[in-house]
């Protein structure tokens, strides 16, 4: 255990300065990963913004039928050219989504618990590692509660998930649960983004916060950010373009694309503020036209 005694207490978190190692790849901390690990991170990350616009739908794995997500075989394809990358899970692509589609999947391979559970923290790896390849996807997303009841079992999740994607060059995605007893404070988040980088994921998904661009310097990879409950759409495209502005490389949004009475509309508003630098009014004025 580390000697707390005589530890420094003020923190610099250098926000002058660029991550160190950045130089020769486009995906922050992943510069030091071989060829494959890159192609699949390149199909998450655009090379030209470096950026990604994720499409979170993987909530029925819990929720069940959520609003909005009802019948996936036909919002998707309303929404697969204005996103980057599916979030899901196996059953909704072999359903719902078209094989030949030519965009990123992050694909949820924890799962354990419904809504019905007053303790969602207990999880297990619920799709091995050769179903994740022979649905040839770019990442693994595992859900990682830290503070929570389930803490050991989901860093346990993750390690594993972790260790079997590394001997096939696929990254994984660390995903900050957040819940009735976890705080959304810049100290929480600091704590559980950095214990997911350093359990060795290559992206994180986490929430915004107070001090954002403090969470976004101590993690060593790139964060994106959830969307969470649904908001005004102004609200949310101003959360978007915050999290950007704080060194977000993304968002990794649900509720706030597809319960919006305008989903592909709303998805082109966020994909503006995350590669083509729209301010949160641009992105406003932008959503307000398409709509008409
Ligand atoms: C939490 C997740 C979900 O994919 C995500 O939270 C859903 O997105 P949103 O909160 O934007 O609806 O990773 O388990």
């Amino acid at each position: 255990m580390a000697d707390l005694d005589g530890i420094k207490v003020d923190k610099n978190y250098h926000l002058d300065k660029e991550f160190a190692t950045d130089g020769n790849f486009h995906v922050k901390g992943a510069a030091n990963l071989d060829w494959g690990m890159k192609k699949r991170l390149t199909n998450i990350f655009n090379p030209k913004s470096g950026n990604t616009v994720m499409f979170a739908f993987d909530h029925g794995y819990f929720m069940g039928s959520v609003s909005g997500l009802e019948r996936l075989d036909i919002l998707i394809p309303q929404l697969i050219d204005h996103v980057d990358v599916l979030m899901a899970t196996r059953g909704a692509l072999r359903t719902s989504v078209k094989p030949g589609f030519r965009k990123g999947v992050a694909l949820r391979v924890s799962s354990g618990s419904s809504m019905l559970n007053d303790d969602l923290s207990h999880e297990i790896v619920a799709v091995d590692i050769e179903d994740a390849i022979r649905l040839d996807v770019d990442c693994l997303a595992v859900q990682v509660f830290i503070g929570a009841e389930g803490q050991l079992e989901s860093i346990d999740n993750l390690s594993r998930v972790i260790n079997a994607g590394n001997r096939y060059s696929i990254p994984t995605l660390g995903v900050v649960a957040v819940g009735k007893d976890m705080e959304r404070t810049d100290q929480y988040f600091k704590l559980a983004t950095r214990i997911l980088a350093e359990m060795g994921v290559s992206i994180v998904k986490t929430y915004y916060c107070d001090k954002f661009e403090e969470v976004v310097a101590a993690c060593p990879v790139p964060i994106v950010v959830a969307g969470g409950k649904k908001l005004p759409e102004k609200e949310a495209l101003e959360m978007a373009y915050n999290s950007m502005q704080g060194g977000a490389r993304g968002l990794d949004m649900g509720r706030n694309i597809f319960q919006s009475y305008h989903p592909s509309q709303m998805a082109d508003a966020i994909g503006k503020i995350v590669h083509e630098k729209f301010t949160a009014k641009e992105a406003w004025d932008y959503y307000s036209q398409a709509i008409r």
